[in-house]
């Protein structure tokens, strides 16, 4: 029998390490290819796994869910009501401050950067919301609340100091335990200037315990040789970017997964689809890919004998290159088994930057098959 080209770049990739005899050069190659599909350069190695966002979760479940929930649209991300098919929580890179300020005295400054290159081009940014959230609990706080004042950095001196004038106040508010103790902004617009190259300086964050009586004043500071002051019991600000994106290459029409994802086991040597599962683990695929730890992909085997049958859903095509078959069976090969109908699934991985991304990723599932 003829061996037909499988397009899936995965099954390709999942002629398994078991299988010695495999070309590893060429394993890299579908490796890379379904990788870059991915908008990832090489296997990420995350250096620590960060936790998953409920959020993430919940949107997973929801996307992988059969039938009824495939009535929603994958392209669109209803908890922020825009359209997108990739879901990123973008770690915040940026540092602690040490250099005093005359203006901010007794408090915390530190610099926030999220990286936005980790867009592709093809990709159209609809929502970026920035999320500030105490990792403490304020409780001890009474009835004293912490300001705090966020900036967006302009342009940086070559000292990497930032002066008054070069950067702009985008939001003030006081946090404390009467209070939320989170902060959320729409920084959409902001976020597209930044995947401008040279353009994103990230912002500073301000952060200022008012109304100290003398008590927590004594806990709340400690001098330190070598610094002016620092402040004791600060508690530490977890900052990160939400970013919903939409890649269009990936996004077609909405399509049902049809009952065939799971498949009856009847045996049969003409084309149709068979069960695969596939187990990331397999792959070596385990430590980026958070969810799932697998999945029923399967595969397309079987022959296209004449007369192709309707069910067979054979093109023009392929049922004239039957009829030849069956007068040069040597000299003509019967058409191929292949995948016409394919459905999506989403998937919760780290990608080369540490961050958790969730994305709605096309054609993983083979629902019916065809002779082509
Ligand atoms: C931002 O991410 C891109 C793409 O992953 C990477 O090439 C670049 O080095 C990163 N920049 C910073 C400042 O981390
Ligand atoms: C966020 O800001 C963008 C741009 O200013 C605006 O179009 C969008 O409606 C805002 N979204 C929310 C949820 O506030
Ligand atoms: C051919 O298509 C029909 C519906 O379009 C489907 O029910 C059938 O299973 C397909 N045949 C194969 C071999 O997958």
């Amino acid at each position: 029998m003829m061996l037909c080209v499988i397009p899936n770049l995965l099954f390709l990739m999942l002629s398994l390490p078991s299988l010695t005899f495999i070309n590893t050069e060429n394993v890299n190659k579908q490796e890379k290819l379904f990788l870059s599909s991915m908008g990832l350069s090489s296997r990420p190695k995350p250096s620590h796994q960060a936790p998953v966002p409920s959020l993430l979760w919940k949107l997973f479940k929801k996307g992988n869910k059969l039938t009824s929930a495939s009535d929603s649209d994958p392209c669109v991300v209803s908890e922020y009501g825009v359209r997108g098919n990739i879901v990123r929580f973008i770690q915040d890179q940026g540092s602690l401050i040490s250099a005093p300020a005359v203006h901010c005295f007794n408090c915390v400054r530190k610099h926030l950067f999220f990286n936005m290159s980790v867009l592709e081009d093809v990709e159209q940014l609809s929502f970026a919301q920035l999320e500030m959230k105490f990792k403490q609990d304020l409780s001890h706080l009474g009835p004293h609340v912490f300001s705090v004042d966020l900036y967006r950095v302009l342009r940086t001196t070559l000292k990497g100091v930032t002066h008054q004038s070069s950067r702009k106040l985008l939001l003030s508010q006081s946090l404390g335990p009467g209070a939320h103790a989170s902060v959320q902004v729409n920084l959409t617009d902001l976020g597209e200037t930044w995947r401008k190259p040279g353009k994103n300086f990230g912002m500073q964050v301000e952060l200022q315990l008012k109304h100290l009586s003398n008590v927590l004043q004594e806990h709340a500071y400690v001098k330190n040789p070598h610094s002016a002051v620092q402040i004791a019991p600060m508690p530490e600000l977890h900052s990160s970017l939400v970013a919903v994106s939409l890649n269009p290459l990936q996004c077609r029409s909405r399509r049902k997964r049809s009952a065939a994802y799971y498949l009856p086991v009847t045996p049969s040597n003409v084309c149709k689809p068979r069960r695969l599962y596939i187990d990331f683990k397999d792959v070596g695929w385990q430590d980026w890919i958070i969810a799932p730890q697998g999945y029923l992909a399967n595969y397309c085997h079987g022959e296209c004998p004449f007369p192709l049958s309707e069910s067979l859903n054979g093109t023009n095509h392929a049922i004239l290159q039957t009829l030849v078959h069956s007068f040069d069976p040597k000299g003509t090969p019967q058409p191929c088994c292949v995948p016409i109908k394919l459905s999506p699934i989403s998937m919760l991985y780290y990608d080369n930057n540490d961050n958790v991304v969730l994305r709605h990723y096309e054609d993983m599932v083979v629902d019916e098959c065809g002779c082509r």
